[in-house]
């Protein structure tokens, strides 16, 4: 029995190395004996997962690139052996030509509170690198990730930005390219959140040309050198831009040198035009301003007893606007100059305001001069022949006249002007104003004052409704023509 087991054991001993060791041995045959055979229990054992029509140009294709495999190693080796990835192309002989080429992914938001904007770029740079070159039958080398740091790779970098993000999932998104003839070209994706001044005078008309400069944060002019590549940035502009209420307008280049304490450096901008497409701006400002103003104009149908009502109305379109100035404003950065829409709100207010005054001209013309301490003498029932002509010429008859009746009619209403009711005393403490007054406007029924004069200026103070009327809406839409006119063809 015990030498039963012991021979099992042996057995197993024997078999189960050999099982082991048998794929060791075959691969370091490889090397030694380059022959098909070598790679024969590869395709052997993936035929028995996989159907044989997918794996045999596997097959052919694994056998074609670890045919080359040695030689690219080889040449990457030796390109990458004697090379000094610290030292610039062509040091000391000519300044390095770098090629740039840009496509936007993404443009925007552009953010008005911080003067700033996101875009989401691939950044093409090409130049040529001498050490670079190789001879074999290989066109191109493309090293990714990590590699590209073992090659010289010009230290662009944007100088308007505020935050850069190189995107690093799955890999480092960049990539570098070498052609047989020593070209090289290195690509990057990057978002960068650029800052772009915006100037909000025209606002909400307005349009922004958003800069993005870059430049070599080392080498000046002489020793780097920028192109375009035949200037044209790629534009995926139905690719979720986020751009929101602006539009896309065009792009262009300019190529300036500015001198620093390092060294005068090429610098290439590139400016994205957007203008603001203002529809939001219309349903949240122009509109509601618009209407609160005509509705202020209520007030001038609104009998003038109606103190309460008239008063509430001119109160609350004046702090709408006010409300309206304050909302607009509050997505806004804090910019000291008012902009296109913050005029139009403020002419709103004033014409709010305005309505507001006239009727508390109004009233203080027709009321506050009637004396109420009007002796009774004065008091009588005024007759109703008063509205005849003639009774009108006889206007002085009936001085400090209170009307108290309710059916008469607008023009006759209060008509108890102060000059005319007070006593002499009192005619002399408020005599200079009365007497201005008196001069331009007509408060009485009838002007044939003393000081009245024929061909002055006649303003009937209880027509001021009246004149109201046609007054606010007129000058408002005027005033709207302008606006318009000016604003659409700044
Ligand atoms: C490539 O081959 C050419 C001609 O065969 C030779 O002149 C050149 O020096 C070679 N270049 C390199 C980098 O080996
Ligand atoms: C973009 O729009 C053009 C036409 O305007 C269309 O032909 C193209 O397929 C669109 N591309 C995408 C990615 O939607
Ligand atoms: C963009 O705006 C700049 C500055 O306002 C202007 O010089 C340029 O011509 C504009 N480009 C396009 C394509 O509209
Ligand atoms: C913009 O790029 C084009 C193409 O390279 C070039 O011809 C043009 O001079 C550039 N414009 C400016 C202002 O640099």
């Amino acid at each position: 029995m015990l030498t039963k087991v012991l021979l099992i054991l042996l057995g197993m001993s024997i078999i189960l190395p050999s099982r082991i060791e048998g794929p060791h041995v075959e691969w370091e045959k490889g090397p030694s004996a380059p022959d098909d055979d070598v790679y024969g229990p590869k395709p052997q054992a993936s035929e028995k997962k996989l159907p044989s029509e997918e794996t045999k140009p596997a097959a052919i294709g694994t056998q074609g690139t670890l045919g080359k495999l040695p030689a690219a190693t080889q040449i990457l080796n030796s390109i990458l052996n004697n090379y000094d990835h610290k030292l610039r192309p062509g040091i000391g002989e000519k300044p390095t030509v770098v090629t740039v080429e840009l496509s936007v992914n993404t443009l925007g938001p552009i953010s008005i509170l911080d003067m700033e904007y996101t875009i989401d770029i691939t950044f093409y740079q090409t130049w040529y690198d001498e050490r670079l070159r190789y001879n074999g039958s290989f066109e191109s080398f493309v090293l990714s990730g990590n590699m590209v740091s073992q090659l010289w790779i010009p230290d662009t970098f944007f100088r308007n930005s505020k935050r850069t993000q190189e995107h690093m999932i799955t890999m480092p998104n960049q990539m570098v390219r070498i052609h047989k003839d020593g070209k090289v070209l290195y690509t990057i994706r990057m978002t960068i959140d650029a800052g772009c001044s915006l100037h909000m005078l025209k606002f909400p008309m307005d349009s922004h040309s958003c800069p993005l400069s870059f430049s070599s944060f080392s080498y000046p002019e002489n020793e780097m050198i920028y192109k375009w590549e035949n200037f044209e940035v790629e534009i995926h502009e139905n690719n979720s831009w986020k751009l929101f209420q602006f539009d896309f307008t065009g792009v262009s280049n300019e190529t300036e040198t500015i001198s620093t304490q390092a060294g005068d450096f090429m610098v290439m901008t590139l400016f994205f035009n957007v203008s603001r497409h203002f529809g939001f701006v219309t349903f949240q400002n122009y509109i509601p301003s618009f209407v609160t103003t005509m509705v202020s104009w209520v007030s001038f149908w609104i009998k003038k007893e109606s103190a309460p009502a008239r008063t509430s109305l001119g109160v609350t379109s004046v702090l709408t606007m006010t409300t309206l100035g304050t909302f607009s404003r509050r997505n806004f950065p804090r910019v000291s100059y008012i902009t296109t829409l913050d005029f139009y709100i403020a002419m709103c207010f004033f014409f709010c305001f305005c309505a507001l005054m006239e009727f508390a001209v109004l009233n203080f013309l027709t009321y506050s001069w009637r004396i109420p301490r009007a002796s009774p003498r004065l008091r009588h029932p005024r007759p109703r022949a008063l509205t005849r002509p003639h009774a009108r010429q006889h206007q002085e008859a009936f001085v400090c006249e209170i009307d108290d009746s309710e059916e008469s009619d607008e023009e006759e209403a209060p008509s108890c002007p102060a000059w005319q009711s007070l006593s002499p005393r009192s005619t002399r403490r408020h005599g200079g104003c009365c007497r201005w007054f008196k001069k331009y406007l007509c408060v009485v029924r009838s002007c044939k004052g003393s000081i009245w004069q024929q061909g002055r200026l006649f303003i009937h103070i209880y027509r001021l409704d009246n004149y109201s009327r046609v007054v606010f809406p007129v000058s408002f839409f005027f005033f709207n023509v302008l606006y318009w006119l000016v604003c659409l063809n700044l």
